[in-house]
């Protein structure tokens, strides 16, 4: 018990810490559902853009409001002039994060209330930035390259757009769909520190923008979504897959953690884990990446022998790492594809947040000393 007479909760375990309609998780169990439909049946029948409808406005569109919903989505792909500047005048050795982070960021400057938080105007906001940040990625990576920008094409979806922006010609149909089930699958998920970093932050009315380049700072470390990258640096270190009982077995003895496993809330399978497996298996093998797909479903084995009997389990991360290389994103483009997909989720938390707000502020436990004589400087 604390002073202020409140349980401590290191990490925030087991703290309701807001109320949600987008999405349910059933950890034990290992259910998600968005607004009450199964991952899994998004996933397989739903697009991104459908997704993001039903979780900001908490059922499916018709065909007439998803049409008009993609019709305003594609308005925004554009980037301002300025926002091309910006991202033309950044350093090319800079991480992709701290790019995508600092230009959300910078995207209050080219917004004329960025401080209003009506929801019609928070609603275009989010809008805006989801929009946005594939062109900021995509025009980052170009710039690192020596490319020229390649600008949107507005007939194309969200996954589909992305990929063009980035490599300047039309993805297959295979690939969009691909990438849009990663985008379906990383929407969403309950209060995680990133989303909670967002709510954090718009709880004292602060902005938008500065709601959501918190969330992406949080998202960024590598107990959250920065582990999907370092998954990839873990695959790359096994040379092969028979390699791969001695290589984590090493990993577990020098006590590491093994990127993309164990999560706070599922104490089993994640089920984004298992719709990313199936889609890396199917994209490995249409790819030649076999080899890679092997190596992770070899890890995920040994880990089950070892870590099960924990409730450790494949997290969203852990299959998400052989779907992005087989897409041919670099690996610094694993956790920026994070973002696009969760500014979904974050965007939507602040709405329900600005719906029915309070302020957070949490109180400390203080286990420091008291009634300490102040020392003058010349006697220390
Ligand atoms: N590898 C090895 N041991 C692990 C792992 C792991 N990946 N995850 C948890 N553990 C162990 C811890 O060492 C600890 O063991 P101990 O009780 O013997 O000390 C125990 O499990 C509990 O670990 P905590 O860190 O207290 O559990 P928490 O709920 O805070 O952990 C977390 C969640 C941070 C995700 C953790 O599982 C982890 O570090 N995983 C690796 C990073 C990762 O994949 N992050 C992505 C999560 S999904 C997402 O954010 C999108």
């Amino acid at each position: 018990m604390s002073t202020a007479e409140s349980t401590f909760s290191k990490g925030l375990e087991g703290v309701v810490a807001a109320q949600t309609e987008m999405s349910f998780i059933n950890g034990t169990e290992g259910v998600l559902e968005y607004v009450g439909i199964a991952i899994g049946d998004l996933a397989s029948k739903s697009s991104f853009e459908e997704t993001v409808f039903l979780l900001w406005n908490k059922r499916l569109p018709t065909a007439a409001e998803l049409e008009a919903f993609n019709a305003e989505l594609r308005e925004d792909y554009t980037m301002t002039d300025a926002l091309k500047e910006r991202i033309k005048a950044c350093p090319v050795d800079a991480e992709p994060m701290h790019v995508i982070r600092t230009m959300i960021s910078s995207m209050a400057m080219d917004d004329p209330s960025p401080n209003e938080n009506s929801v019609e105007v928070a609603r275009h906001k989010a809008l805006n930035i989801l929009a946005t940040a594939p062109a900021i990625v995509a025009a980052f990576d170009r710039h690192r390259r020596g490319l020229d920008i390649v600008d949107p094409d507005p007939s194309l979806s969200f996954a589909a757009n992305f990929l063009y922006m980035l490599n300047g010609e039309k993805p297959t149909d295979a690939m969009v769909r691909a990438f849009d089930i990663c985008m379906i699958t990383h929407a969403d998920h309950g209060l995680n520190n990133s989303t909670f970093a967002a709510r954090v932050v718009i709880s004292t009315l602060s902005d938008m923008y500065s709601a959501i380049t918190a969330a992406v700072g949080s998202l960024r470390g590598p107990l959250h979504g920065g582990a999907n990258e370092g998954v990839m640096k873990m695959l790359n270190q096994i040379s092969d897959v028979d390699s791969v009982e001695s290589h984590v077995m090493n990993m577990i003895a020098n006590k590491e953690r093994i990127m993309g496993f164990g999560h706070r809330v599922y104490k089993a399978k994640d089920p984004r884990a298992a719709e990313l497996m199936t889609l890396a298996k199917q994209l490995a093998e249409d790819t030649g990446n076999m080899d890679l797909y092997n190596k992770s479903h070899a890890i995920e084995l040994v880990m089950e022998r070892e870590y099960a009997a924990k409730g450790i389990y494949p997290n969203v991360d852990f299959y998400s790492a052989t779907t992005y290389h087989c897409i041919g994103l670099k690996l610094d483009l694993f956790t920026p594809m994070f973002v696009l997909a969760r500014i979904a989720g974050w965007a939507g938390h602040v709405i329900e947040q600005l719906g029915d707000n309070r302020l957070y502020r949490p109180t400390t436990d203080y286990v420091g000393q008291h009634a300490v004589p102040y020392v003058a400087i010349k006697d220390r």
